[in-house]
């Protein structure tokens, strides 16, 4: 009987048989975060850091990584429910996240206030957001730095901030354009995209926030799954190849 396609790729022998059996790795990801992940025009392909390292894994793995997509609030359900082998959507490894999933960390970034180019309410920092309306992606991090910071501006006698959380993190921008909230939180790497692609529209002010790893996140059920992503990690980093997507999607 003839192998299987990948099975002469360096880590395939590791890969738990379930995979093996699938032939592909199915990944859970919000498709809506430049550069991380996001759509092709055709509204089809899918582009991007965790895509493309997807697929380097993939090749040590000796199967495909596929990409499915699904909100991002809903994402670690579904992994424990098995409908995804791996979660890969710029994901922050959480204190909180790892009572619920494994990760397998990847990058290191914090997040970053995102305003209108010119701040022009003179933003700099998450206090100066007492009283004022801001837009954030339900279920991330950023959406809880945001109601600790109002729960701070309360203490310290101010106003809360009113936070206006959506779906995708495109829409939360859209409401930064169209003046409907001042500020906006994205991951590090997110943001300096949009400054730069968006044609003069943001700029990210003050410090990075919060800096800590994006991970991969797996099925506390799936350690060998785990481990051997770990090692296909750490084999295209020695390689050079994820040095050199780090460079290709400018991942500051
Ligand atoms: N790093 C942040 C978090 O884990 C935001 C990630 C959002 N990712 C996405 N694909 N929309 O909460």
């Amino acid at each position: 009987t003839a192998k299987p396609a990948g099975s002469a790729a360096p880590l395939y022998a590791e890969l738990p048989a379930d995979q093996q059996k699938a032939g592909k790795i199915v990944v859970g990801s919000d498709i809506a975060y430049a550069p991380m992940e996001y759509f092709d025009t055709d509204g089809e392909t899918v582009l991007g850091f965790d895509k493309e390292l997807g697929d380097k894994l993939g090749a040590q793995l000796g199967v495909e990584f596929e990409f499915q997509s699904a909100s991002f609030d809903g994402l670690i359900t579904s992994l424990k429910s098995g409908r995804f082998d791996l979660v890969m959507s710029g994901m922050s490894d959480t204190k909180e996240r790892q009572a619920e999933v494994d990760f397998v960390d990847y990058y290191v970034a914090g997040a970053m206030m995102l305003v209108k180019k010119g701040n022009p309410e003179g933003l700099a920092t998450l206090a100066d957001l007492c009283g004022k309306t801001i837009a954030v992606q339900r279920g991330t991090t950023q959406e809880g730095y945001a109601q600790e910071q109002s729960a701070q501006c309360e203490k310290d006698g101010g106003q809360k901030i009113d936070i206006l959380s959506f779906d995708r993190e495109t829409e939360a921008m859209l409401q930064i354009k169209q003046g409907r909230a001042v500020a906006g939180l994205q991951d590090y790497p997110v943001a300096t995209y949009n400054v730069r692609e968006s044609g003069g529209e943001y700029e990210v002010v003050g410090e990075q926030i919060q800096a800590g790893p994006l991970g991969i996140a797996v099925d506390k059920a799936d350690t060998a799954l785990r481990d051997v992503v770990q090692k296909a990690l750490a084999a295209i980093i020695a390689n050079g190849e994820y040095g050199e997507l780090i460079d290709k999607w400018e991942i500051p």
